[in-house]
């Protein structure tokens, strides 16, 4: 046996719709972890790795099926673990992923219509067991979304769909939180932005 074996890492997910201002977050959450000593891995879906980011390239940008778009999400996912998330876990650093699975729920079921079980199978098989420990699932009403994607940079494809999808997209992963409190912390980002990095860190400072 190993003697001190390293103790594996946290894997924290941040979801939310586009606009929700989850990403504003991101050098905060490193911060407030690397102040308590811990190596961090910031990352993002899709994409985190070469072949990733050349997916993600073509799944922002390109029409496509809503089931290859799920196919090449998990592909990219696949990757992302065995290339990324699972060294860095085991070596006992945090990964914080922009995006994970949950987004795959949210937008390619709940919005598109993936059925879930399919999705499901794809989980299964590309995560085994591996979940995220914590989720922040930043919410906001879809109009306040809207109206921020309009004033920041040029949208990509998901970004141009319209209020019916957006809010399909809230409900679905209000559902996901719903399903799995422990795991999620829901933060009402629709408030003053000091106030929410006070919130974020208070939910770090807990994993
Ligand atoms: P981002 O702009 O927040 O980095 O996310 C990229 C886009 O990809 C965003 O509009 C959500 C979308 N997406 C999916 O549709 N399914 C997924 O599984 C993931 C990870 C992202």
């Amino acid at each position: 046996m190993t003697k001190n074996p390293k103790k594996r890492g946290k894997f924290i997910t941040l979801e939310g719709m586009d606009g929700a201002g989850k990403s504003t977050h991101i050098p905060n959450i490193i911060a407030a972890l690397k102040a308590r000593g811990l190596e961090v891995v910031s990352t993002r879906e899709p994409g985190g790795t070469r072949l990733g980011e050349q997916l993600r390239a073509l799944l922002l940008h390109d029409a496509m099926h809503a089931e290859t778009e799920t196919l090449l999400m998990f592909a990219a996912r696949r990757e992302h673990i065995a290339n990324l998330i699972e060294p860095a876990l085991k070596r006992g650093a945090y990964v914080l992923s922009d995006r994970f699975t949950d987004a795959t729920y949210a937008y390619q079921c709940g919005a598109k219509g993936v059925p879930s079980h399919k999705i499901k199978q794809l989980e299964k098989w590309v995560q085994g067991k591996l979940q995220p420990d914590l989720t922040l699932l930043f919410d906001v009403p879809v109009e306040i979304s809207i109206q921020r994607l309009t004033v920041a940079r040029e949208p990509d494809k998901f970004e141009r769909e319209d209020a019916k999808f957006f809010e399909k997209l809230r409900q679905a992963y209000l559902m996901r939180a719903k399903e799995d409190p422990a795991r999620f912390r829901i933060i009402d980002a629709n408030q003053a932005l000091d106030k929410v990095k006070v919130i974020v860190k208070n939910i770090i400072s807990t994993i």
